[in-house]
């Protein structure tokens, strides 16, 4: 996946003009706002994955150069504090924390970033509530927020969030239905008052570089970075990453709609398989009066607890959920994070050098 080697050029005033400068100048430009808010060399964000965004991981993006995401998922406001601390041993670089709203101890965990002095909070997992925003915005970090829908984008602007993610359904994870170029359509060409990441399903610099083009100022990956180096994932579940196609990776099955499941992408195991068998047998049950709806809806919401950290922690890539996205298949070796972060931006850098017109054109 090396990039050729960039050409040289002798324009008519003598000064050679190298293809990947004129790429990362154009590159540089075209970021230029997302690295300001990060405060990064590159406005790659890595997307925050419960379990894997740990101290390693992201220290490892952010002194690559990106910007690392702690992921709080159920955290208590004691372990997050640690997490900071331990990742600001590891880097004097700006990193972020990524809290779920739907959280119970929600204001805890923000102040305990501010405590911390995180500069940038991610709020995922539903709309964000007033209040917390008010609440970072007030304590002084700046605010990123997920808009899967232009109304929605338009209103986080109002209420003064500092930037935006819009994350297709090819990302890993729980997803919405709507894909990242789509989103990319709707949303791009109207936001331009704070700078809008693009995630889901980003594998190669290309990519990045189109979404730029279009009014990005930055990307969002996950799954690429699940098989770093310094990502603690199991062993097992790295090699489950290599291994798989983008074909492997897709949403988890719900048999009835009164049975709601937040779809989630994933690769494709006897995990998943049982999960459809699982609520078959549990509508079941519901229809022949031996349960209550209720009680019916939550062991299906309860079927999937503790199975990511099962995965990722413990290896169970049979059981577990392996939650990936599309861009799994792109996925081909363990690398370290700065050789993952170092390939995006040469893409990137390449076809924009190429777009540009070409050495002659100068
Ligand atoms: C294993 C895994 C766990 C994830 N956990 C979270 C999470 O806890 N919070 C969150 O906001 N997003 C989570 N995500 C989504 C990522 O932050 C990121 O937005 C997504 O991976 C981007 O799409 P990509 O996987 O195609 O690169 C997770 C993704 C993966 C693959």
């Amino acid at each position: 996946m090396r990039c050729t080697p960039p050409s040289i050029s002798m324009p008519a005033d003598g000064t050679p003009i190298t293809d990947d400068r004129r790429g990362a100048a154009r590159l540089a430009a075209l970021w230029a706002r997302g690295r300001n808010l990060l405060g990064t060399e590159y406005a790659i964000m890595g997307g925050a994955m419960s379990w894997v965004s740990e101290r390693n991981l992201v220290s490892a993006i952010s002194n690559a150069g990106g910007f690392g995401v702690i992921a709080c998922g159920s955290m208590g406001p004691d372990l997050l504090g640690a997490e900071i601390a331990a990742t600001a041993a590891l880097t004097s670089k700006p990193f972020g924390v990524n809290l779920i709203t739907m959280h119970p101890e929600l204001d805890r965990l923000i102040d305990v970033c501010l405590e911390h002095r995180v500069g940038h909070i991610v709020l995922a997992g539903g709309i964000p509530p007033r209040k917390a925003i008010a609440r970072v915005k007030n304590g002084g970090a700046k605010l990123l927020c997920f808009s899967p829908a232009l109304g929605l984008a338009r209103k986080l602007v109002r209420d003064g969030v500092d930037g935006l993610i819009i994350e297709g359904m090819e990302a890993g994870g729980h997803i919405g239905p709507v894909s990242t170029g789509v989103l990319a359509q709707e949303i791009l060409p109207h936001i331009n008052e704070i700078p809008v990441f693009v995630a889901g399903g980003l594998g190669r610099g290309e990519a990045v570089a189109m979404y730029l083009e279009m009014g990005a100022s930055g990307c969002q990956l996950g799954t690429r970075f699940v098989c770093s180096s310094e990502s603690i994932a199991h062993p097992k579940f790295k090699q489950a990453f290599i291994r798989a196609a983008a074909r492997d990776a897709v949403p988890t099955v719900q048999v009835d709609p009164a049975f709601p499941v937040i779809p989630v992408r994933a690769i494709n195991n006897n995990g998943s398989k049982r999960f459809i068998a699982f609520q078959h047998e549990v509508i079941a049950r519901f229809r022949r009066g031996e349960i209550e709806l209720k009680e019916a809806q939550l062991e299906i919401e309860h079927y999937w607890a503790g199975a990511l950290r099962r995965a990722v922690i413990e290896g169970d890539v049979e059981w577990g959920s392996m939650m990936a996205g599309q861009s799994v298949g792109m996925v081909q070796r363990e690398e370290p994070t700065a050789a993952i972060i170092g390939e995006l931006v040469s893409q990137a850098a390449a076809v924009l050098s190429l777009r540009d017109g070409g050495p002659a054109a100068e």
